[in-house]
């Protein structure tokens, strides 16, 4: 599928972080050498890249080499990132199938979700997402049809949510996932936007009732192709300068 950049400048950067299969086809591939690794990237149009957060080995969601996937995205002069995160539903309404889009998260994971380690360092994180990246997303999802935003809580696996957790759970937040915590806030601490388009999966544990193998890989198949189009659109509306604050947000929460 095409990449839009026509209405972009030359120096504006736009990373797309998702899971294995999104993007791989249709690019270049590079290695970025980071002080956490090398990091594979594909570099979908000039000013267009993919990474798959994975890696090339496809390593789980608890041992994801986030830091480095984010160092790879600042090495490349990235500004934006995209991120595509796949999720369970915690709300009878938002079926597998749909579209979800954050405003907030809730952390339960046991990761080190910080690059400074050496000096006091407290991000704002009163609205996590890049205000700007996140409204087109969510206009341009409603193009598509039933779009849902809300909270996402973030669990370490890579085991699957007790029953008993998702009862807790699904009392403050709308959905279930694995990836987006350290992504997002790494990003932040660095200063690079960043918003996430989630695809709903599944119902959260003791919420599914039985979905065939071939139902879940048809509705992915479906919706990879609606959020890559959602991407597309969005990536054409976001603005050359940055208006938001993302940017500030290291020299802001420096003690
Ligand atoms: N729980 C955690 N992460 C997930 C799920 C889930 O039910 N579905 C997709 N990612």
């Amino acid at each position: 599928m095409a990449i839009y950049i026509k209405r972009m400048g030359g120096n504006m950067k736009i990373g797309i972080i998702g899971g294995t299969g999104f993007y791989e086809m249709e690019g270049n591939e590079l290695e970025i050498e980071t002080e956490y690794g090398k990091i594979l990237v594909y570099k979908l149009k000039d000013n267009i890249f993919f990474l798959p957060r994975h890696g090339k080995k496809h390593k789980p969601a608890h041992v994801v080499n986030y830091k480095g996937n984010i160092k790879a995205m600042e090495k490349l002069g990235i500004e934006r990132i995209i991120a595509i995160n796949t999720v369970g539903s915690m709300k009878k309404n938002i079926k597998p199938g749909s579209i979800f889009i954050p405003n907030d998260f809730i952390d339960f994971t046991k990761r080190k979700t910080t690059f400074y380690d050496d000096i006091a360092v407290h991000i704002d994180m009163s609205q996590p997402f890049c205000p700007v990246i996140r409204k087109i997303l969510v206009e341009e999802a409603k193009k598509k049809g039933n779009v849902y935003e809300g909270i996402y809580v973030a669990t370490e696996g890579p085991r699957l949510e007790t029953k008993a957790e998702i009862t807790m759970f699904k009392n403050f937040a709308h959905v279930v996932g694995m990836t987006l915590v350290p992504e997002a806030i790494l990003a932040r601490e660095i200063g690079i936007c960043y918003a996430s388009i989630c695809l709903v999966s599944n119902y959260a544990a003791g919420l599914q009732r039985e979905l065939s193998i071939e139902e879940i890989k048809e509705m992915y198949k479906k919706n990879k192709d609606i959020i890559i189009s959602i991407i597309n659109e969005s990536i054409k509306r976001i603005p050359k300068k940055r208006e938001c604050d993302c940017k500030n947000a290291f020299e802001k929460g420096k003690l």
